[in-house]
């Protein structure tokens, strides 16, 4: 098995419903760089699926396959990220053209831009490295660019009707194919911790199907119910942990940092083991933790967390193991955004230390 690049996130456990578009999206891929883009709904499954085909072909490219979230930044962050992640010169003159000059050698390689938010930013990002033998993915809710083959994603199997998820395929349609939900029900069913009667009886109970607005595409009431269902079959470990990451601002969290934030101090193996299993924590990268937006959101209607708490915890640990600044860095930003919210200058100057060590 070919090795993928360090950050890329490991190969998805329990993908169903995709071998069509795994067969398909490897023939798009082919062998000359392209531009591809995963677009679908919040939560459909793309950055799964992208995960999914960069191990599928990490052969082809003898294992330079690489991830970065871009969200919504701007033109010169995403060189910055991307300069620091490939380990190219960071100065301002030098990231572009530090950037093709690797780039262009090595041979061919696979680079997922997940999360893209900023057509803007995209487009330059990817005329300025036109030309070098790249394939890039891009994976988005929604995407106006052209010059890139929009590819649609939508919940597995649901164009043809079929379900998924064979363990819970009498809920599919009440689930509205959600794969979020359908696979948090499976984790239900599959862990014993009910029965999809069980499942089928509380969700129709508490008015699942009713017609209402949504206060935004993260506010999916089939996982907010199954949340709520399994809320209080959960440890008061896991309910910690899983509110640190609910309220957390940076990326992922590391076990150590999880267990620390959450105030567990032992059991906290077990307790992640029992997130895992429920299908709530995401793990996109080995060790690093984090919910998908849809379940944060219903888990951070249900718990409080204090922010501070985040700003001294990355603050510290940084300052004392300086070497993890890269690794966590968007956790230093978010204690900058902090400092800026409590205009404490003193905090600020302190994050600001840190970050002179990144650039
Ligand atoms: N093919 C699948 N098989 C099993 N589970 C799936 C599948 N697709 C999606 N899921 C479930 O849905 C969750 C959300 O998937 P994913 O993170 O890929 O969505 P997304 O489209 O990238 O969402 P967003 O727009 O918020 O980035 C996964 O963590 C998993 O629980
Ligand atoms: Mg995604």
């Amino acid at each position: 098995m070919t090795a993928v690049g360090r950050a890329f996130p490991p190969r998805p456990r329990g993908l169903k419903g995709r071998a069509q578009e795994l067969e398909t999206l490897d023939r798009l891929v082919g062998k000359t760089p392209t531009r591809l883009a995963l677009v679908g709904g919040g939560g459909s499954g793309k950055s799964m699926l992208a995960a999914a085909l960069g191990h599928r072909v990490a052969p082809r490219f003898e294992g330079r396959v690489h991830w970065f979230r871009i969200g919504a930044w701007d033109l010169q962050t995403l060189l910055e990220i991307l300069a620091v992640g490939f380990g190219t010169p960071s100065g301002a003159d030098q990231r572009l053209p530090g950037l093709r000059a690797f780039l262009s050698t090595g041979g061919p390689r696979f680079v997922v831009l997940d999360n893209h938010e900023d057509d803007r930013a995209t487009a330059k990002l990817l005329d300025a490295l036109d030309g070098t033998p790249v394939t890039f993915l891009v994976t988005a809710r929604r995407c106006l660019l052209a010059g890139v083959l929009v590819y649609p994603v939508t919940a597995p199997l649901v164009t043809t009707g079929r379900s998924a998820f064979p363990r819970v395929a009498a809920l599919t349609r009440l689930l509205r194919w959600n794969p979020l939900a359908q696979d948090v029900a499976d984790g239900i069913v599959e862990s014993g911790e009910a029965t999809v009667a069980d499942l089928q009886a509380f969700l129709a109970a508490r008015g699942l199907g009713r017609v209402h607005v949504v206060a935004h595409e993260d506010d999916v009431p089939e996982v907010s119910l199954l949340v709520d269902f399994v809320w209080r079959r959960l440890s008061p470990q896991s309910q910690r942990m899983l509110a640190v990451l609910a309220h957390v601002e940076g990326d992922h969290v590391d076990e150590t940092s999880l267990a620390q934030l959450a105030r567990v101090r032992s059991g906290a193996e077990a307790a992640l083991t029992e997130l895992v299993r429920l299908r709530l924590v995401q793990e996109p990268l080995r060790g690093r933790y984090t919910l998908h937006a849809v379940v944060r959101y219903a888990v951070a209607a249900r718990t409080t967390f204090d922010r501070a708490r985040f700003y001294h915890h990355y603050v510290r640990l940084l300052e004392r193991e300086p070497a993890r600044i890269l690794r966590e860095q968007t956790h230093l930003f978010a204690a900058m955004d902090h400092a800026h919210r409590t205009s404490d200058l003193g905090a600020m100057l302190r994050v600001e230390r840190l970050l002179d060590r990144l650039r």
